[in-house]
């Protein structure tokens, strides 16, 4: 083989036996289309990827984004960036670079994050990943969590097992005005996103892989339960599913950007001290199709 048709395969260093991997050289602003399926195979393999020292401006960040599918533009105008419409600002420093207050209704919203979720479930077509990047990092928390869903799934105890064969949780993003003590959403903005019911398994459209599919920040109701036992049940699947077996942990170093698969994963972020300034940008790619139920 001559030396320009050898094709230079990606290292990837696992972080964590349940998911997660470090993976080397990939420049996100200069990526051919071989590395970009190998960054798409190892993201189906490991489900969280960590690419390190991306020195990406927002354009770049959703550039890249764009080649795996097309970015998501959130509903709110709080969150998102001004200048690049397609950044969610995971922040407590707003555009102008001030930091907010920590009751400052964004930074009470981003806070919520603390939850453990998965994007935009509460969208019928949910979006199937995400790409974070790691602009200003905190030393005192902040490290965001993963789940690895399937490994949840498969170990469900039969008992919780039989409780979500065939049934749906409804996710709400109004229950996050509820959580974070916000105003009260007006008609408007509850039309934007009306509550869904999405299945509790799902089967991953690429690696027909099942996994439980609940995201405890916006689940308000499950089908066929009264208001308590469903609490009760999430309550429990979330206890399960955070288990420190099934979680990786990632501590951030600047410029990091960190990829995970929606359909397949949870996370959360560990609480920070507020006085201590957090800048994350986040992509996010728009889903194909409504989950497929297991
Ligand atoms: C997110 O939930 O999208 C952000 C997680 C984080 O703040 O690390």
């Amino acid at each position: 083989m001559s030396a320009t048709a050898q094709r230079s395969r990606l290292s990837a260093e696992t972080l964590h036996p349940a998911l997660g991997a470090r993976v080397q050289g990939v420049d996100m602003r200069d990526c051919t289309e071989d590395t970009l399926r190998q960054v798409h195979d190892l993201w189906m393999e490991h489900l969280v990827l960590v690419l390190p020292n991306q020195h990406v401006t927002d354009e770049q960040h959703v550039a890249f984004t764009r080649r795996l599918g097309e970015p998501e533009i959130f509903h709110q105008e709080i969150i998102k960036s001004r200048r690049v419409r397609e950044i969610f600002r995971v922040s407590n420093v707003d555009d102008d670079g001030v930091l907010m207050p920590p009751d400052h209704p964004v930074a009470r919203q981003v806070a919520l994050a603390q939850f453990w979720h998965t994007d935009s479930s509460y969208l019928a077509v949910p979006c199937m990943g995400a790409l974070l990047h790691g602009i200003e990092v905190s030393r005192s928390g902040g490290e965001t969590q993963f789940t690895n869903m399937y490994l949840v799934y498969e170990q469900l105890p039969e008992r919780l097992r039989r409780h979500i064969e065939g049934r749906k949780a409804r996710h709400n993003f109004g229950n996050l005005h509820s959580l974070a003590k916000l105003r009260e959403m007006s008609e408007e903005e509850k039309a934007k996103v009306p509550a869904v019911w999405q299945p509790m398994v799902r089967v991953h459209p690429v690696t027909r892989r099942k996994s439980l599919y609940i995201s405890p920040v916006y689940n308000d109701a499950a089908e066929g339960m009264d208001q308590a036992s469903a609490k009760a049940l999430l309550d429990e699947l979330t206890a399960f599913a955070s288990q420190p077996r099934f979680v990786y942990s990632h501590r951030w170093e600047t410029d990091d950007v960190v990829m995970w698969d929606n359909r397949c994963t949870m996370h959360a972020v560990t609480p920070f001290d507020p006085r201590e300034r957090r800048v994350m940008h986040r992509t996010t790619i728009m889903g194909a199709e409504p989950p497929i139920a297991g």
